[in-house]
């Protein structure tokens, strides 16, 4: 590993001298090389038109048991009534195992728990797919893993079409026509406009996609047109970027019939009360996705069923999803890796380091039932320190003094050189998985340029150096420095550290933030909370510091990009509109935002390269967050599944429960199991009387 070029001996006199030096070359092109690890799989490159297409087929067919017992005792249409005019098509040459059949159940184990179903008004769902799998968004990206890269667009979904006009200011969408929820309510543009108007628009809601008005640009505005189209206004010209967006989680709609006469500008609820309306005992909860949640057990299990109006089929005309059922332990993370290697379980992204070696051994073993397949390295984790100075989240004087700190850049390069990124990583896992990550995008990527990134690597004695000149000693002489005499009464500098408890990773990685902090004379309390608290806690700002895993916008930049910088006052992870409802950027994040939207309105792929260039200095230099480590991870399923994608990342545009298509895949016959939970059922729904709805 190579190491940072200056070694300072110690503050004091050498101080001025060390710092010029380190000034001078300001870290760039410092990173050490990554450890060579190859993706055991690549994928098969093709065109989007390819993979779908949406016409009609001149029959379609739906499992038997579906036919017998629900379209053939009048409970449900038959199954050409119940499909869209033109559904969405999977082409057959695109599945690697062709037209399946009908059965079985993936069975999934998730650490996250649910909040409910109103996603849309900012209810989570456990995460881990279930709502990849529910919801419905107007683009779709997981699968872009295997688009030519010379052909890279979102792809089609709930919006089967669009154009762009003439000006390039307006991108007019075409719905799927005649599609219907799983409750067979029919699906158009008002679900659309309510999604937008009273959810997007209405900042008193979160969607849990963390959709904002300017996640669709500054100024954007959307109409319906008629019942199956809507158009977008863009200040921009032609925003191709702004249709990633578009796709989970940004812009799934919830159904209008069950939400709208929640939502408090329709009745008399509450916001929390409208978030909350539909609470995961609520069964049968209507979605376009293709399961529905039929039963839900606390701390034990959900259980989704097939959704007999989903929009899909194969050439053949056969109704999708071929899996019946997907069901979901509500277990931990971790269970979620021993189960599907076990067997006991189908389905696992191999993400946190300190499971890898068991797994590895288990799945190399020739009676192994899960197959294991290691993609490149897309899994990171930065500490984000809060950048707001004017309030968000409301901190205390000793918080706000904190905040003070986290905007003055020698204090972030003490913070980065007193970490050992590379015991970090071994302390996860040893072995050629993880690499020392200065921030930014990841090494590896299409857009990373080594020569545009900064590294701050370990040095503590630079590291101290810095924190001297960010004005901070110890005072009282008990190892921790202390602020200036007129800032926080001088107490020690103790800063709060928000972790998510749901995983082994973040708590490891947060603990070597501690220690390594205790060395430079920081005090670091780890605040360490489920998913769904940290997820409120971290967007209402109440952190000092926050150790958090990457999101698609460092891995893809086209997915997720209003997400590189604070574009708008609540587009940011560390960085949100402040108590007087201004955005108080620090220059280089103003620098940021004008790459980032240059980049968005940029559509020549030489321009945009370089402005990546710019922005991976920008963040690295300035450190807007201060990376920690990056490995790879590895999708982990059942040997029983067919159709599952060559070289199908567990994350990349979007994780794996997308990526693989799970619409698509498939058990042979001959290997199915018995494992449905709820055999030959189906959501409930009026008319399907297959269960009461509860309301
Ligand atoms: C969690 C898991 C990921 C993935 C996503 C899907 O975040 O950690 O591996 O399953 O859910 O939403």
């Amino acid at each position: 590993m190579k190491r940072h070029a200056m070694a300072l001996g110690g503050a004091g006199l050498m101080l001025g001298i060390s710092l010029l030096a380190v000034q001078a070359q300001d870290g760039m092109g410092k990173v050490p090389e990554p450890p060579a690890f190859a993706a055991q799989s690549e994928p098969n490159f093709v065109s989007i038109s390819d993979i779908l297409e949406f016409k009609a087929l001149p029959e379609y067919h739906e499992p038997e048991w579906v036919t017998k017992n629900f379209v053939d005792t009048g409970k449900l249409p038959p199954v050409a009534e119940r499909l869209p005019k033109e559904p969405m098509v999977y082409k057959t040459a695109n599945m690697p195992e062709g037209v399946g059949v009908y059965g079985d159940t993936m069975r999934h184990v998730i650490g996250g728990r649910p909040d409910g179903w109103n996603y849309a008004g900012g209810a989570q769902q456990g995460w881990g797919g279930i709502d990849i799998g529910m919801y419905e968004c107007l683009t779709r990206t997981g699968p872009l893993f295997e688009v030519k890269a010379d052909e890279l667009a979102p792809m089609p979904n709930l919006a089967k079409s669009w154009e762009w006009s003439e000006d390039g200011h307006e991108l007019t969408m075409h719905l799927i026509e005649g599609a219907k929820w799983s409750d067979g309510m029919p699906f158009n543009a008002d679900d659309v406009m309510f999604y937008w108007e009273d959810n997007v628009l209405d900042t008193n809601v979160s969607p849990t996609g963390g959709a904002t008005p300017e996640t669709f640009g500054v100024g954007t505005t959307l109409v319906k047109v008629d019942d199956y189209t809507v158009k977008w206004t863009f200040k921009e010209v032609r925003p191709t970027q702004y249709l990633y967006q578009m796709a989970y989680g940004a812009f799934c709609p919830g159904p209008a019939h069950m939400l709208k006469p929640q939502h408090p500008k329709y009745s008399s609820n509450t916001y929390e009360q409208y978030k909350n309306a539909f609470p995961p005992e609520y069964l049968n909860f209507p979605v376009m996705g293709a399961w529905v949640p039929v039963e839900y057990r606390p701390d034990d299990v959900i259980v989704l069923r097939r959704n007999p109006y989903y929009w899909k089929v194969d050439e053949a005309g056969n109704q999708l999803p071929y899996l019946n059922e997907v069901s979901y332990r509500l277990s931990t993370w971790s269970d979620r890796d021993v189960q599907t290697v076990a067997g006991t379980a189908d389905f696992s992204n191999l993400e946190q380091p300190e499971n890898f070696v068991e797994s590895l051994k288990r799945s190399a073993e020739a009676d192994a039932p899960a197959r294991l397949q290691f993609g490149a390295r897309t899994i990171g984790y930065t500490l984000y320190p809060n950048l707001s100075g004017n309030g968000w989240g409301e901190p205390s004087e000793l918080g706000q003094a904190i905040r003070e700190l986290n905007r003055n850049l020698d204090f972030r390069k003490a913070v980065s050189m007193a970490l050992d990124r590379q015991s970090m990583g071994e302390s996860l896992v040893k072995g050629p998985f993880t690499t020392p990550y200065p921030g930014g995008l990841y090494a590896g990527t299409s857009f990373y340029d080594k020569d545009s990134t900064a590294y701050f690597g370990y040095s503590l004695d630079d590291a101290k150096a810095y924190l001297a000149k960010a004005g901070l000693s110890d005072t009282d002489g008990n190892g921790i420095v202390n602020f200036p005499a007129g800032t926080a009464g001088g107490q020690d500098v103790q800063i709060t550290l928000l972790v998510n408890g749901d995983y082994g990773t973040d708590k490891s990685l947060a603990e070597g933030v501690l220690t390594m902090m205790e060395k430079l004379g920081i005090r670091v309390v780890l605040d360490t909370i489920s998913g769904n608290s940290l997820t409120e806690i971290q967007q209402g700002g109440k952190f000092d510091w926050a150790v958090l895993r990457n999101g698609a916008d460092l891995v893809s930049v086209v997915q997720g990009t209003v997400g590189l910088a604070p574009v708008g006052p609540r587009t940011a992870f560390s960085h949100r509109v402040g108590t007087d409802g201004t955005l108080d950027l620090l220059p280089f994040e103003q620098e940021m935002v004008d790459v980032v939207n240059k980049f968005i309105a940029s559509s020549d792929n030489a321009e945009r390269a370089d402005l990546m260039k710019q922005y991976q200095a920008l963040y690295t230099q300035n450190l807007y967050g201060i990376g920690l480590t990056q490995y790879p991870g590895a999708l982990i399923i059942n040997k029983r599944f067919a159709n599952i994608p060559a070289g199908a990342p567990i994350f990349q545009f979007n994780w794996a429960e997308d990526n693989i298509i799970r619409e698509r895949v498939f058990v042979p016959a001959d290997k199915q199991t018995t494992n449905e939970l709820q055999p030959d059922t189906l959501p409930a729904a009026p008319g399907i009387g297959n269960g009461p709805v509860k309301n």
